[in-house]
């Protein structure tokens, strides 16, 4: 049995604790963005990611499997000038939670971008017929041309490489402008300065539209795609 001055020590050693992180130096509250972090990675066998079709395929990983995103934007090119091949100036997309349906129905989520690239970019929620995808965050290339994931709703962020590039399957819908599927890719985390978080691979995958048309003047292309992105550390 502890004598009553041990439990008196602990009580105000427990005051003490609590007081001190009431204090007004304690770090500030976070902004209310953070707050809504992403859902738990759901418990069960984690979903198959699925294959190209090409050999060699993607390399692959033994990391696990952190969150499955639809992603919903443009590709973006340049052309010199008509006739030109156009040169890839990055991609901006948001993010969509998938990582439930993706460990419930993983059929459900390959449903999801063929259909999501003939809509408009939500501004909230990707409407499914599975049910609302809420924003898990948005990709970017940052002013130094490097492909960003930031998984804001989880507070994950991946300063990312290219490390494997392969052909979409044939069957891959051709997106709106019916220009075809960009390439399935795998990316990892960039050694610093890059300090990527929570997040060390990721690949994408079930890409639908997104190639440049052939160029007929100079100027900027914006292509509408859609793809699934799987997160990994
Ligand atoms: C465009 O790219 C293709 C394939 O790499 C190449 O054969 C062709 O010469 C290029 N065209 C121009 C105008 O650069
Ligand atoms: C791509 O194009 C979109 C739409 O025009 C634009 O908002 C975005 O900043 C562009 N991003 C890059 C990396 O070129
Ligand atoms: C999974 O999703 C597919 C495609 O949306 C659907 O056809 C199938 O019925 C779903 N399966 C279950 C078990 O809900
Ligand atoms: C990631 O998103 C959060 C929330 O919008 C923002 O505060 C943060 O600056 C972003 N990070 C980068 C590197 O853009």
């Amino acid at each position: 049995m502890p004598s009553m001055s041990t439990i008196l020590k602990g009580l105000t050693l427990a005051s003490i604790l609590s007081l001190a992180t009431a204090s007004p130096f304690a770090a500030p509250p976070r902004p209310s963005l953070e707050c809504k972090s992403a859902a738990a990675t759901p418990t069960g066998a984690a979903p198959t990611i699925p294959t190209s079709g090409n050999t060699p395929d993607l390399p692959s990983t033994t990391l696990s499997l952190v969150y499955v995103a639809v992603g919903r934007g443009t590709q973006n090119y340049t052309c010199l000038a008509a006739g030109a091949n156009s040169t890839a100036t990055g991609a901006i997309a948001t993010l969509f939670d998938a990582t439930s349906l993706a460990y419930a129905n993983i059929s459900a989520v390959h449903a999801i971008p063929p259909i999501a690239v003939n809509q408009a970019v939500p501004s909230g929620s990707l409407d499914s017929s599975s049910g609302p995808l809420s924003v898990l965050g948005n990709h970017f290339f940052d002013a130094s041309g490097t492909p960003t994931f930031n998984l804001s709703a989880a507070n994950k962020i991946l300063f990312a490489a290219k490390t494997g590039d392969v052909k979409a399957p044939a069957t891959s819908s051709k997106g709106p402008a019916g220009t075809g599927a960009v390439d399935w890719l795998s990316l990892t985390a960039k050694p610093a300065p890059y300090v990527s978080d929570g997040v060390s691979l990721v690949y994408r995958v079930e890409t639908a539209g997104g190639v440049a048309p052939a160029c007929t003047a100079a100027g900027t292309q914006t292509v509408q795609y859609a793809a699934e992105y799987w997160f990994y550390d």
